[in-house]
């Protein structure tokens, strides 16, 4: 029952589709099992880049089965678009298998995602306006559309109905925006449902039957820890649960079926979108890591902002997702600084804070505590063994593990599958 969950430690984009791509390729199905279109892999293989939103990334293996859990939210036309994107680029796709009990993104959760980003002004959260939030919160308010209904029209047309009452009146006498034609809606989606209709399965049989049989599953987190909805930096998260025990509600399994838990973490810290982020650089350093890691969304291509490594955040996903080792990704990017800054806890006033803090405004008053280490000059992209880094370089691992309580599995040396140094077989 070899079972690999793979979560985000930080704030998302910790390069989370290149340590998929390249673990699935032993694994036998690869599972996304929460967020949406929201989230944005690139995964580079040979020559060619791929950019996925949806589909796990493990579809570039033509004999590996992935599947869009119950957990996902998904927005069907990007999904077809995707596929047909995957079908040019000559990835055979007929692999995918999508849960019946996944919900939709409806045309009005992404209307609803921009205006009420509109009406908070200044304290926008700062969304991929993809409709996500609305589409889970209408998951919660029992009004959602799952797959399963999106595939009987009958079934479908009454949802759209009775929702778009409600949300028509939200939007004209609230919002002071235009409705949706129920008809249209429903014609449009009606298109969709008959392209997707061969994909639909009850994926949590799927992956318990694969598990009972022995075989290899990995499942591909979305976003990080600081994005979770009870465990980020609320309200400036995301809607859904990016931590590993979404994966057993996201995908349909027991915590008992689940074997080891790898946290995504990258050698500094990013964050894309609003609120309080400690160790954020506003400074050379800072414009260092966002030219040379290229951080600029792969969903909505806003830059974002870069800071040194956070230990105090490794030491919350390490707890909050029970990690069992880290992959520490784009390490390259730091090559060149002369001097490499780890945060080791907060300073608030006299005190020394050394777990996250639940409160906002604690965080914002949050002074990061600071170690230096030397850095290295040396290119380190063409390093096949951990023993192939300078010294320097393997100094800053260890600290990062040491600091975290967690050991490195995996190392991230470029964006190609072949920089990557393999420290423990996870499967
Ligand atoms: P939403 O998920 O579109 O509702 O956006 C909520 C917050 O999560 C915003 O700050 C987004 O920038 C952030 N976010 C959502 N998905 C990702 C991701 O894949 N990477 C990084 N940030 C994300």
């Amino acid at each position: 029952m070899p079972s690999v969950v793979l979560i985000g430690g930080q704030w998302g984009d910790e390069g989370k589709g290149k340590v998929t791509d390249f673990l699935a390729e032993k694994a036998d199905i690869v599972v996304r099992y929460q967020g949406g279109n929201n989230a944005g892999h690139t995964v580079v293989v040979g020559e060619k880049e791929f950019k996925l939103h949806l589909i796990p990334s493990g579809i570039l293996y033509a004999d590996k089965t992935c599947i869009i859990g119950n957990g996902v939210v998904i927005d069907p036309a990007v999904l077809i678009q995707e596929l047909e994107y995957l079908a040019e680029k000559g990835i055979n796709t007929d692999n995918l298998r999508i849960s019946e009990r996944a919900h939709i993104i409806m045309p009005y959760h992404k209307r609803l995602d921009e205006v009420i980003e509109e009406g908070k002004g200044a304290g926008k959260i700062g969304t991929t306006k993809r409709g996500i939030g609305p589409a889970y919160m209408d998951k919660a308010a029992r009004v959602g559309i799952r797959f399963v209904d999106l595939l009987d029209k009958e079934v479908f047309s009454t949802l759209v109905k009775s929702n778009l009452e409600e949300k028509n009146m939200l939007f004209t006498k609230i919002y002071d925006t235009e409705g949706f034609d129920a008809d249209a809606v429903i014609e449009e989606y009606t298109a969709y449902a008959d392209r997707l209709r061969k994909y639909a399965a009850d994926t949590s049989i799927l992956i318990y039957d694969v598990l009972q049989a022995g075989d290899n599953v990995l499942f591909e987190g979305a976003q990080g820890t600081l994005l979770d909805l009870d465990h980020g930096t609320y309200p400036y998260v995301t809607s859904s649960h990016p931590i590993a025990g979404a994966a057993c509600i996201g995908a349909g399994l027991g915590p008992t079926e689940i074997n080891k838990v790898i946290g995504i973490i990258k050698a500094y810290t990013t964050r894309v979108g609003e609120g309080p982020f400690p160790t954020e650089l506003e400074n050379e350093a800072g414009q260092h890591l966002a030219a040379k890691g290229h951080e600029f969304g792969t969903t909505t291509g806003r830059p974002r902002r870069c800071g040194w490594f956070d230990a105090v955040i490794s030491r919350y996903t390490a707890r909050t997702s029970g990690l069992t080792s880290m992959a520490i990704t784009k390490l390259d990017v730091l090559t060149g600084l002369d001097t490499l800054r780890i945060c080791t806890g907060y300073k608030r006033g006299n005190e020394v804070i050394r777990d996250f803090p639940a409160s906002l405004k604690v965080l914002a008053e949050c002074e990061p505590v600071y170690e230096e280490m030397p850095g290295w000059t040396e290119d380190i992209t063409n390093a096949a063994r951990f023993d192939d880094l300078p010294e320097a370089a393997q100094n800053y691992l260890n600290r990062l593990s040491q600091l975290t309580g967690v050991p490195i599995a995996i190392i991230g040396v470029g964006s190609r599958r072949s920089q990557t140094l393999i420290l423990d077989n996870l499967f």
